[in-house]
């Protein structure tokens, strides 16, 4: 089924629906943060996923050190885990390995996260930290082996001296292969140690070493976000405190980020990850970082002395809270201090001498109860004393509605919160019926951050769970509430972001990849549509005077861009039946013009995108010159339509 739009022709006769349009009458100014994206190092997000390290366990800091590595021609006596907690007490363990006389090369065998996706051309750097004996002339050679056992990549390092040094060396990779290993082979006799194995393509985000995937990358820049939310979620919180999310173990030299065990290793028993550990290689500096490359602010969310609720509940006694407070003030002086300061220098040293522009900040995830309220002020207070223009976002707990809701949603207004966040995983249809939830908003107060939504067509988390066209049509409705209440809505984000198709453990999420590609979900492209046709305020766009918010299961958006001097209409179909509607638009003279109608669509509400049709749903764009002040537009059943209208 096509959309067409006509303007002097009425190819359908006469319209069922006559939407009025007035271009002049603007409600409410669109934030630019508006729509974003919020990051989680969930489904192997990070390690696995953006950050490009190849090497799994790379400083034997799992609990089980050799996890991920397979020893080959040895035994357990050649290889010996040794621990330097003093000397270095943030990545104590090495590999200590012996060769003796006569002996075979020794290998240790990495099996990458869920193997290795290796493409013929690129270069690899593989590098890492070792030792040898006094005298002692070592050889290691790396060796990228596909999944058929040839040799695809090669490449040797001469190790002398008795203190640790960095040692690194590239090659060519000779065929692409989704499933390849590496293979570290200790070549001559001796003892080595070694630590911080490390292999990363040559092909990352703008060429950095060792940097981030360029197609995750690339897909995320694509939807030009007006924020990224990082890094979580759960993670923040920790099922412990122990277990938290703490900044500062993931800035300055990647040696020294502290290995620790990811939240969502065992949470769930429908899929159990215990390899999961986060290596803090992106870490809040290359969060930052990634922010200023995508066009978007950045929202680093931190914990707020509270655990995971649904896991340990663990609180910080106010009494102790002075840490964390100090760690969200440091956080503001490591984005946005002078050089001369302590976290300022660390920025600096790092490679990033501007600040960053920090303006906002989460405290606190999904936390709720009086105990969030009394250390949120405790927060507010002190960083408000130094610094009185950051923003806060405030959690309104897991829900968007029931006692935890309301008990916080009253409060934090009263305390004149400035940002909320809301979030909602809930079936489809909650989402249509959900389109006017902020029509009855108040205007002054709080705003909201819809922080983390997605619909779901089975139980959060499930394997059954699909990122199918329901679900994202859904969105979609539920979307043009958001935009339509930018009044109240200056924030929305779906969640989670990633997933690696052989180690997720939550469903559905909005970007999914294997080891060499990856593909947007129907819901990213929904996000996609909506954030590029964004605009700068809201207008009117009636149906029988009121708004168009699931009537005849149609929900409408308008809004101007005032930098093209263009009308964008969002229109969801969520019918079953093509529908012919008109639009009248008040408020403007039109001479001639373009006008761009995007379209996403499916006959199946059950389609879903995947690695080998990912373009199965995906949006479709058709230019018209089209004159004046009336508008037809066949809305085909199943269907987002976004409308672009130059306006003289
Ligand atoms: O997005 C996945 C999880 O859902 C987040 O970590 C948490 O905030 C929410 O419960």
């Amino acid at each position: 089924m096509t959309v067409t739009i006509l303007s002097a022709v009425f190819g359908w006769g006469i319209a069922q629906n006559k939407f009025v349009v007035d271009v002049a009458k603007p409600i409410s100014k669109i934030q630019p943060t508006m729509w974003g994206v919020f990051f989680e190092d969930i489904n192997f997000g990070a390690d696995g996923g953006l950050y490009a390290e190849l090497i799994k366990n790379r400083s034997f800091e799992f609990i089980k050190p050799l996890m991920g590595w397979e020893v080959l021609n040895g035994n357990n006596e050649d290889v010996l885990i040794l621990n330097r907690v003093r000397e270095n007490p943030k990545n104590p363990r090495f590999a200590h390995i012996s060769i003796k006389q006569g002996q075979k090369p020794l290998g240790l065998s990495n099996e990458g996260f869920r193997a290795m996706g290796v493409k013929q051309g690129v270069g690899y750097s593989f590098s890492l930290q070792a030792r040898v004996k006094s005298g002692q002339k070592g050889m290691i050679r790396g060796e990228l082996v596909g999944a058929d056992g040839s040799t695809i990549g090669n490449a040797s390092l001469e190790i002398a001296g008795t203190d640790w040094k960095t040692y690194k060396v590239e090659f060519k990779c000779s065929k692409t292969d989704p499933k390849a290993h590496f293979i570290v082979w200790f070549e001559k006799e001796g003892t080595y140690d070694v630590d911080m194995i490390s292999l990363f393509p040559q092909d990352t985000w703008k060429g950095r070493p060792g940097g981030l995937r360029r197609d995750l990358v690339q897909l995320l820049a694509d939807m030009k976000p007006g924020f990224i939310r990082f890094p979580g979620g759960c993670i923040v919180e920790g099922r412990n405190l122990a277990n938290r999310y703490q900044w500062k173990n993931t800035v300055g030299p990647i040696d020294q980020r502290q290995v620790i065990m990811n939240r969502w290793n065992t949470e769930f028993a429908h899929k159990p990850t215990p390899d999961y550990f986060q290596s803090f290689g992106l870490g809040f500096y290359e969060y930052f970082q990634l922010a200023e490359d995508i066009g978007a602010e950045p929202l680093p969310i931190i914990n707020c002395g509270m655990a995971c609720q649904f896991n340990s509940a663990e609180t910080v006694d106010t009494s102790d809270l002075g840490t964390y407070v100090q760690d969200a003030l440091d956080l503001i002086e490591f984005a946005n201090g002078e050089l001369n300061t302590k976290w300022g220098r660390l920025r600096g040293k790092m490679g990033h001498a501007a600040p960053f522009h920090l303006k906002m900040m989460g405290i606190g995830n999904e936390n709720w109860g009086p105990q969030y309220l009394t250390r949120l002020k405790i927060f507010t207070d002190a960083i408000h004393e130094k610094y009185p223009h950051i923003k806060f976002v405030n959690s309104s707990g897991t829900d968007p509605s029931g006692d935890r809701f309301d008990f916080l949603n009253t409060r934090l207004r009263e305390m004149h919160a400035d940002i909320i966040d809301e979030h909602y995983y809930r079936n489809p249809s909650w989402f249509l019926a959900n389109a006017r939830r902020y029509d009855n908003y108040p205007r002054n107060g709080s705003k909201v951050f819809a922080g983390e939504y997605a619909a779901q067509s089975d139980k959060i988390a499930s394997p059954d769970n699909k990122n199918n066209w329901e679900c994202a049509l859904s969105e979609a409705a539920f979307m043009t509430g958001l935009e339509r209440n930018a009044a109240v809505v200056s924030m929305a984000s779906y969640a989670p972001l990633f997933a690696h198709i052989d180690a997720w453990q939550w469903t559905p999420d909005l970007i999914w990849f294997d080891n060499l590609k990856a593909y947007g979900t129907p819901n990213y492209y929904v996000q996609k549509l909506f954030s590029i046709n964004k605009g700068t305020e809201v207008v009117p766009i009636t149906l029988n005077s009121d708004v168009v918010a699931g009537q005849d299961s149609l929900y409408a958006t308008a809004c101007v861009d005032e930098h093209t001097n263009e009308l964008i209409i969002k229109f969801v179909n969520a019918s079953g039946v093509a529908t012919q509607n008109e639009f009248d638009l008040k408020g403007v003279t039109r001479g001639s013009g373009v006008v761009t109608i995007t379209t996403l669509k499916s006959d199946n509400l059950n389609q879903c995108n995947s690695l080998e049709h990912p373009d199965a749903i995906a949006p479709v764009n058709q230019d018209f010159n089209q004159n004046g002040n009336n508008l037809k537009l066949e809305a085909a059943p199943y269907s987002l339509t976004v409308i672009r209208i130059a306006l003289k």
